[in-house]
């Protein structure tokens, strides 16, 4: 697509003007916008970038290890954090979804801030990876139905009046437009072609307190459900795919004995834009093989639902 190369090789040459020898720090988080935002930033100004990711131990199975090493194959050292523990203590006790939320997002902002003073004494710029929708929004913002519902976090979400310029390198395009200007510029396909994942990550699909435990828990309960999904070639045909694990217990039979454990729900939506979204009609015999391998290698799983509702009424995540 000469069109995009065209754009993608003016943007960078843009930012190369604009930015000259200054530094700029990026919070990355592996999904789509961020990660291209890190590659053009890389082509313009090389290691004057600094992305930070910030590991909240809330992230899917392997998923630090595996967003630092996809970047250090495109030649981008990125900077790993570990915060774990402080998100797990500043989670302990709290059930309430909009509680977790804000906890986790004021969290996230100290530690990656704290972490960009370590990092470099004199930062200017701070890069994001607004789209345009997300302009649109801001400017209408009784158009956002689903920021009164949920206060959304992520990586872009970060505060006003902060002492950085800001770059919005992705602020005119559309999903589809990043995706297209990701490929141009060589960003892998299996890092295109990832779902979207909240900022608050596992938190809000553990329901009620979240401790290490069921994070440890639906993490591989997930794994499994997505390892499937891309067996069975159906982890494209979907927007986003994963499970919930219910603060329910219930009783099952295993062998001769009875037990009496978790209830894990997985849930799966197609979307064109995340605003409305259908519940995805799964193979039978695709829920059935997910459920076994679940139950037979997930310690304290001991039944496994499938979400059958659609966005509107329900959102796509659980909390
Ligand atoms: P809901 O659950 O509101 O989600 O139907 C719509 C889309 O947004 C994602 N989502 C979030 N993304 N920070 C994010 O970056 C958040 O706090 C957040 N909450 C929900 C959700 O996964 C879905 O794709």
């Amino acid at each position: 697509n000469w069109k995009m190369e065209k754009f993608a090789e003016e943007m960078i040459k843009e930012l190369k003007e604009r930015i000259g020898n200054e530094k700029v720090i990026l919070g990355l988080s592996g999904g789509v916008d961020s990660s291209v935002v890190a590659l053009l930033l890389h082509k313009a100004i090389g290691d004057n970038l600094i992305p930070i990711f910030v590991d909240t131990g809330l992230l899917r199975k392997n998923e630090g290890k595996e967003v630092v090493e996809n970047f250090s194959k495109l030649g981008i050292k990125v900077h790993y954090v570990d915060a774990s523990e402080r998100f797990f203590e500043v989670l302990k006790g709290v059930e309430d979804p909009e509680e977790k939320r804000k906890r986790i997002g004021h969290t996230f902002i100290d530690v990656f801030y704290s972490e960009a003073g370590k990092l470099a004494k004199e930062v200017k710029f701070l890069a994001q990876g607004t789209l345009y929708p997300d302009v649109i929004e801001s400017k209408a913002p009784e158009r956002k139905a689903s920021a009164k519902i949920k206060t959304h976090h992520n990586v872009g979400g970060l505060p006003e009046n902060l002492p950085f310029e800001i770059i919005e390198p992705l602020r005119y395009l559309f999903k589809d437009e990043v995706r297209q200007l990701g490929r141009t510029i060589g960003l892998p396909e299996q890092m295109l072609k990832r779902h979207p994942f909240p900022g608050p990550g596992l938190a809000v699909r553990i329901i009620g307190e979240v401790t290490k435990e069921a994070v440890k828990t639906l993490q591989e309960a997930d794994y499994i459900f997505i390892e499937e999904l891309k067996k069975w070639d159906l982890y494209e045909k979907v927007w986003q795919a994963f499970a919930v694990l219910l603060p329910v217990k219930s009783v099952g039979v295993m062998g001769d004995y009875r037990t009496y454990e978790n209830v894990l729900a997985l849930r799966a939506v197609t979307s064109e834009d995340g605003m409305t979204a259908d519940w995805a009609k799964l193979p039978y015999e695709f829920l059935n093989h997910v459920s076994k391998r679940i139950i037979n290698e997930v310690k304290g799983i001991n039944r496994v639902v499938y979400d059958i509702t659609s966005k509107p009424p329900a959102t796509i995540e659980w909390e």
